[in-house]
């Protein structure tokens, strides 16, 4: 008996030696719902000026899809926050969110799962997890030139030429045939899914159902100094390095400063193809950033002062309005919860620790909502304070 189970253990790690990479079999033997894809550099993008903050050529993750999801593809950006001075980027620029030297496999998982029972809807897709190297959103077109005259320190914001590159190379690839689709972004990618959202359904096929999904992207502008004060810190220096009063719609920049554009209610309302909202009412990032980190326990607790607990009522309440209206939900889609957590695609996705509002599973609501079978606008209106997160190990994200 001993000797069997070693021998077959012997042999699975042969095979796992002999297929390219360790770490994918020692994940895929422990948790084959986890898996490693490896990064997919596009070199051809670099003459075209499409590169990550240190010049390097940008990437994406890329799964295909089987069966009768062959057709079907979801582009999903990818987030982490952005650089907002030079110092900072050209820190970013060392690792692997500036530059595709440094990006190794990533684990697809939730809404990149193949299991159909964690992942009914998506499983067979082909999917895409466009890598973030810009610092800026996807939307730059600008650079910086180091007055020292050491190159090194030069600095590329073109995230918007590295959106259009890499689409055109995926359409190649067979996305121009897609009969389903989903733009989806999540954290800083969720801003550019709205953004590029209706260019993304032109480029596709005229009859093909394309439909964009926002994860934990929608950060409001605040009118209370004391709430927006961080958050206008932080998109005034993206605005200036990225260059965003050239490449942010006119729609939008020729009404208010770029910087305001940055902030998705000031854009979606451009946006003609309808949109998903998933986002808590109480996003770990955007009271991080409102309240500053160290409150992080305090909100998760329910343990911070009543200025405090006001301060979290205000936030709710400008963000519910500040959100798409409830009024044409074929159009506009949404979950709000009120877990104090940051994206969904990843760890959230699947349906045994998937959030719920009214007895509706987030998966299922957007699935539902993409697929033209029920169109849901669901809001936690039962919980008007946040709800501890209790699902805080991630493989990346914050959750
Ligand atoms: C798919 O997910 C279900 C539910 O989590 C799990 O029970 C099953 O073992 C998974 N299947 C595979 C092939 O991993
Ligand atoms: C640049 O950004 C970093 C990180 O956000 C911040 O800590 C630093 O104070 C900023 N520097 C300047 C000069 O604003
Ligand atoms: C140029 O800048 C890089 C990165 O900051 C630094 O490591 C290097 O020493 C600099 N080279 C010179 C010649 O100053
Ligand atoms: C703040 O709100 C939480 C959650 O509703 C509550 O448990 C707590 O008692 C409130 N704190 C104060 C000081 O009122
Ligand atoms: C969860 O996080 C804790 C503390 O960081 C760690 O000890 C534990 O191994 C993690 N569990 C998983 C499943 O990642």
């Amino acid at each position: 008996m001993m000797m069997v189970t070693k021998s077959v253990q012997l042999v699975v790690l042969l095979v796992c030696c002999l297929t390219i990479i360790t770490i994918q079999c020692a994940n895929a033997t422990q948790n084959p719902n986890l898996f490693n894809v490896e990064p997919t550099i596009v070199h051809s993008a670099v003459s075209k000026g499409a590169v990550c903050l240190d010049g390097s050529p940008p990437a994406y993750y890329f799964e295909p899809g089987f069966g009768d999801g062959a057709e079907n593809w979801i582009v999903h950006l990818s987030g982490g926050a952005w650089c907002i001075n030079v110092t900072d980027c050209q820190k970013r620029a060392e690792g692997s969110s500036g530059s595709s030297k440094r990006m190794g496999p990533l684990q697809f998982q939730g809404i990149h799962s193949k299991n159909n029972t964690q992942n009914p809807d998506f499983y067979n897709w082909n999917k895409v997890l466009v890598a973030y190297c810009d610092g800026g959103s996807f939307i730059g077109d600008s650079e910086y030139i180091d007055p020292s005259n050491n190159r090194t320190k030069d600095l590329q914001f073109r995230g918007q030429k590295i959106f259009y590159t890499v689409l055109e190379e995926l359409l190649e690839k067979g996305l121009k045939n897609a009969k389903n689709a989903i733009l989806a972004g999540s954290s800083a990618g969720g801003y550019p899914a709205i953004l590029y959202c209706d260019y993304f359904r032109d480029s596709l096929p005229i009859n093909s159902r394309v439909k964009c999904l926002v994860d934990s992207g929608y950060f409001v502008h605040f009118k209370n100094p004391v709430l927006e004060r961080f958050w206008t810190w932080r998109f005034s220096g993206v605005a200036a390095l990225q260059g965003a009063a050239k490449t942010l719609p006119k729609s939008c920049t020729s009404k208010m400063k770029a910087e305001l554009c940055l902030y998705a209610e000031n854009i979606q309302q451009y946006t003609k193809t309808p949109f998903f909202l998933y986002m808590s009412a109480f996003d770990n990032i955007e009271t991080q950033y409102t309240l500053g980190d160290e409150k992080y326990k305090a909100v998760d607790e329910g343990l911070g002062p009543e200025s405090m607990n006001a301060s979290l009522r205000e936030m709710r309440s400008v963000f519910l309005n500040a959100i798409p209206k409830r009024d044409n939900p074929k159009h506009r889609g949404a979950f709000i919860d009120a877990v104090h957590h940051h994206t969904s695609l990843f760890r959230r996705w699947s349906l045994e620790v998937a959030l719920e509002i009214d007895n509706v599973l987030a998966p299922i609501a957007f699935a539902d909502w993409y697929f033209d079978r029920k169109y849901y606008y669901l809001v936690d209106e039962k919980h008007t304070m946040p709800i501890k997160n209790t699902i805080k190990n991630t493989t990346y994200y914050h959750d």
